[in-house]
């Protein structure tokens, strides 16, 4: 009597044998004769049949959708079966009856969103978290190949990263802090010891706008590191998206295949990745809209239009500065041009922003003050280009934003098992 995980027994490996499988009634029809289950576990879901004649008949008629329960039987191949295999049971056990459970077939987007703390067992659910914790653990593979240091920032901060109209502020006893919007400014204090750092963790935004790419807390996969220019840095982030899209199409195919979601396009994700300037994508996208001009802000749409083209990952590189943080650093030559990249994808556009940073002491204190920024609030900041300032390039990725590209979600908000936006903070 060995007990299983179901994705065993859908393996083949548990052909002819007695098993015994704990989880969770997925679905249940109820004939006269016979009792057909399926029964999930966190890695899949099987079909279990118990007939009239078995011992397990009583127990198996009492149990409801969601009941806890450990099965006994015995495990064939069945091409009926969905999944190709199948359990005939001999004993059934509950463990935990249910209640009659909430979710069912009929019900609305929006009631299944209000029920997140149920729906998390569903296998669309179950699987994006799945692909989710792959992804996290490829990039950071990649970080620790490529010799960064992993750090852990502060959520806590006294002075905006990225312009005060997203910020989080809230009580800290008696004081005004706010939530982090990036950790950005954090690992640049921490390359003048560690040089190559990265870190994942949540950002926070006031973000009013409802569309398909914005949460108000998200986990940022953010790098940085010295003695790097703009192509250190691009090259950097081409080759951990392909290392990335690479390994989840190597081994996540099962759960690609079972979301519906298209695993080639991770295949063909291989650097070099196109490279435009602002200037040609203002260009570009003129055809489409003349109003456009140099200078704008690329809207969503804006990015779309220029990602179908590409129909891949791509950057567009060197920003009009007005549009940048006050930490971009800019061309002596030509200080309206910031030295800012995005990565760009189809359908999401924006997945990325990096860049050089300005470590000019002066210009720094010029730009913030451009921007109405108090640099005695920055203090700290301007300390590390009094104390051996050095060349240094970063970025920050929205790790759901990737997700979503990656699985062709249709919402942002089914990357992450909690999302928080401007109306969703429950459970
Ligand atoms: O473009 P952003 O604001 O850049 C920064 O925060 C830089 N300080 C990062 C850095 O250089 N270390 O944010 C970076 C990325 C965006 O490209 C996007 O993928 C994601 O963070 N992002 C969001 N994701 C979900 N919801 C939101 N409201 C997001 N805002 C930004
Ligand atoms: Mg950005």
């Amino acid at each position: 009597m060995a007990l299983v995980k179901i994705r065993e027994i859908l393996d083949g490996k548990c052909e002819n044998t007695n098993v015994t499988i704990r989880g969770w009634v997925y679905r249940k029809r109820e004939g006269k004769e016979l009792i057909f289950l399926l029964v999930r576990d966190s890695t899949g879901v099987i079909q279990c049949t118990v007939k009239k004649a078995s011992p397990a008949w009583s127990e198996a008629e009492k149990l409801t959708i969601e009941s806890a329960l450990t099965l006994e039987g015995t495990a064939k191949q069945d091409k009926r079966a969905p999944g190709g295999y199948e359990i005939s049971a001999e004993a059934v056990s509950i463990v935990g009856l249910a209640e009659l459970f909430p979710i069912t077939k009929d019900k609305s987007e929006e009631f299944i969103r209000d029920m997140r703390h149920l729906w998390l067992r569903s296998r669309k659910m179950n699987l994006v978290m799945k692909v989710r914790a792959k992804v996290l653990e490829y990039a950071r593979e990649y970080f620790e190949k490529e010799s960064f240091t992993e750090v852990s920032p502060p959520m806590f901060i006294s002075a905006a990263v990225e312009g005060g109209s997203t910020l989080f502020g809230l009580k800290y006893f008696d004081q005004n802090l706010y939530l982090t919007q990036s950790s950005q400014l954090y690992l640049e204090i921490l390359i003048y010891s560690l040089e190559k750092v990265y870190c994942i963790a949540p950002s926070f935004r006031a973000e009013k706008s409802r569309t398909i790419r914005h949460l108000t807390e998200y986990w940022h996969m953010e790098g940085e590191w010295p003695f790097a220019d703009m192509n250190d840095l691009m090259q950097f982030e081409e080759g951990l998206m392909e290392h990335v899209c690479q390994k989840v199409a190597q081994n996540c195919q099962k759960e690609f295949a079972e979301l519906g979601a298209d695993i080639n396009k991770l295949s063909e994700v291989k650097a070099p990745f196109p490279r435009i300037t602002y200037a040609e994508a203002i260009e570009r996208l003129k055809v489409k809209n003349p109003a456009l001009k140099w200078g704008d802000d690329l809207g969503y749409e804006d990015e779309k239009v220029l990602a179908e083209d590409f129909g891949k990952p791509f950057f567009v590189y060197d920003y009009p500065t007005a549009i940048k943080a006050f930490y971009c650093k800019t061309y002596r030559d030509r200080p309206e041009i910031a030295l800012s990249v995005d990565m760009m994808v189809p359908k999401i556009g924006e997945i990325s922003t990096g860049g050089q940073r300005e470590e000019d002491k002066d210009i720094l204190i010029k730009r913030m003050k451009e921007q109405d920024l108090k640099p005695e609030d920055y203090e700290w900041y301007l300390d590390l280009r009094r104390y051996g300032t050095v060349p240094h390039a970063g970025f920050g990725m929205g790790l759901e934003r990737l997700l979503t590209w990656m699985l062709d979600l249709d919402n942002i908000i089914d990357s992450i098992p909690f999302p928080r936006t401007t109306r969703r903070f429950y459970p």
